[in-house]
């Protein structure tokens, strides 16, 4: 259900989005056989990454899920500000894995989850390393990954997932590192939130049960198609004064980005401060 409010200063309504979660038609459309099943829906919080963290402590099942309408402490990666007005897809869930790499599980489930967007909006998407969905140059969300380990032992880990949805790009203001992009300004319509939610989970059901049997390797060699990154001239910024270009060769199997400069040599990126997409080779 859409909710519209009256802007006074433009004089009339404007659609605020779908903002009311239909649990039952979710768990109609639900095919997981765990994902998902565990499911909290609320309509506002700080965060939902900071709600599975707590739930996580509570002994929930792996792949317990949290939905929120909107999130008013988001935060993405590098802690920046991540805004969630109503209209969005923001979830986190719960995982348990019992191999000690996780490295490459954000690479898979960002590729894993750009496919199921493709699948839902016909809206051509693509995973961009380390941790960015993209429709074309711009940004349509993201995948903020948490952990915390007591020694070997991990005491949480929480796949945070945020996709601009039912709203348009303007509430999102001017972002001064990317430009955003939201799936109503793509495709001028609504697209069902439990709908893409229920797709997603169980896409991301699958590859992270064949992650956690077989590694990440047949995986990456999937999805390196699902990478905008790839082939790409790319600018490194790992902090202020420490800025080079180079080229996008390759994924690594350990969820790294391949990296050759212009005198040929290679290196494996793991984790930068930013990484922008320069002109198309
Ligand atoms: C990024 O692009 O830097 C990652 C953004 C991740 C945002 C999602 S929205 C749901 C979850 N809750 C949060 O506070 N962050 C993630």
């Amino acid at each position: 259900m859409s909710v519209f409010c009256y802007n006074k200063n433009e004089g009339k309504y404007e659609n605020m989005g779908q903002i009311t979660f239909n649990e039952e038609l979710y768990r109609n459309l639900l095919q997981t056989s765990g994902f998902g099943k565990e499911f909290l829906w609320t309509d506002i919080t700080g965060s939902t990454n900071d709600m599975a963290i707590e739930l996580s402590s509570r002994n929930c099942a792996e792949g317990a899920v949290v939905v929120a309408d909107r999130q008013l402490k988001s935060r993405g990666r590098m802690r920046r500000e991540w805004l969630s007005p109503a209209g969005g897809l923001w979830f986190s869930i719960v995982l348990r894995p019992v191999v000690k790499d996780l490295r490459p599980l954000t690479l898979i489930f960002g590729a894993s989850i750009s496919d199921s967007i493709e699948e839902i909006t016909g809206i051509p998407c693509r995973f961009h390393w380390p941790n960015d969905l993209y429709a074309g140059d711009c940004k349509l969300g993201g995948i903020l990954m948490e952990s915390r380990f007591l020694g070997n032992k991990p005491e949480y880990i929480v796949a945070g997932i945020g996709i601009n949805l039912n709203f348009p790009a303007t509430e999102l203001g001017e972002n001064l590192l990317t430009k955003p992009t939201t799936l109503l300004d793509l495709t001028g319509k609504e697209t069902v939130r439990e709908e893409l939610l229920a797709e997603i989970l169980l896409r991301l059901e699958q590859d992270y049960g064949e992650f956690l049997k077989n590694g990440a390797e047949s995986l990456i060699e999937k999805y390196k198609n699902r990478c905008a990154t790839l082939g790409r001239c790319v600018r490194i910024i790992r902090d202020r004064e420490n800025v080079e270009d180079g080229v996008a060769v390759d994924l690594n199997y350990d969820g790294g980005l391949i990296v050759e400069s212009s005198d040929g040599s290679r290196r494996t990126l793991y984790s930068v401060e930013r990484l922008i997409l320069l002109q198309k080779l």
